[in-house]
């Protein structure tokens, strides 16, 4: 397949797509899916570009700065690798949830604004505003009835601003989906708070 991957096979019918941040790799967020999820299958791609030997899922021209065309690229091209990865791993493709941090955050929620049939909903960790519809680089809002999603933000992160990470949150409502705003008074690392929530939503599922 199109992506170097781990894949582990879980017994209930929910699909784990965990992405990692900047810097990680495929085995990064699996002990942490294991977790949140026990139960839930694990697919977990790496990804393709290298900023200076860190690995990440999409371009960027400088630290929260995204190379759109690229990102928008990778999105479509993830889509397609999680639908491939269904026929070959035989899971249920109506039951996939991301599981993103930091860069993995938002090339989570670029999937679920480009190509939401792909998951039906996201822990999105650390995550930011990927494409900016008042800028023009989202066309427009897709609708996300029925999908769930968890966000958690750091009130003290210095990557991502309070009020981008609200932004965030404000999108995913006007979409339509089912939004959980995990607010910690957090820097961009996670802290043991929002694994206990993400966990809830998890579990909730
Ligand atoms: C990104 O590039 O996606 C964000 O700046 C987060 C990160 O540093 O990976």
């Amino acid at each position: 397949m199109n992506f170097e991957h781990v894949y582990e096979k879980g017994s209930s019918p929910i699909t784990v797509l965990a992405l990692h941040g900047t810097g990680g790799n495929e085995h990064d967020l699996v002990p942490m899916t294991k977790m949140v999820a026990p139960n839930a299958s694990v697919l977990s791609p790496r990804g393709k570009i290298s900023e200076n030997g860190s690995l990440r899922f999409f371009r960027r021209l400088a630290e929260g700065v995204f190379d759109i065309e690229d990102l928008r690229f990778r999105a479509h091209e993830l889509a397609d690798f999680v639908i491939e990865a269904s026929k070959e791993y035989s899971f249920d493709s109506s039951k996939v949830y991301a599981l993103g941090f930091s860069n993995g955050a938002n090339i989570a929620s670029s999937l679920l604004f480009l190509r939401p049939e792909i998951l039906a909903g996201g822990a999105i960790l650390r995550g930011m505003v990927p494409l900016d519809i008042d800028k023009g680089e989202l066309e427009k809002l897709p609708d996300l009835t029925g999908k769930k999603v968890f966000l958690a933000n750091g009130t003290r992160d210095p990557m991502v601003r309070i009020e981008n990470a609200k932004k965030l949150a404000t999108m995913y409502k006007n979409a339509g989906a089912t939004v959980t705003h995990e607010l910690n008074p957090a820097s961009h690392g996670l802290i043991q708070s929002d694994l206990q929530a993400m966990k809830h939503w998890f579990a909730a599922l």
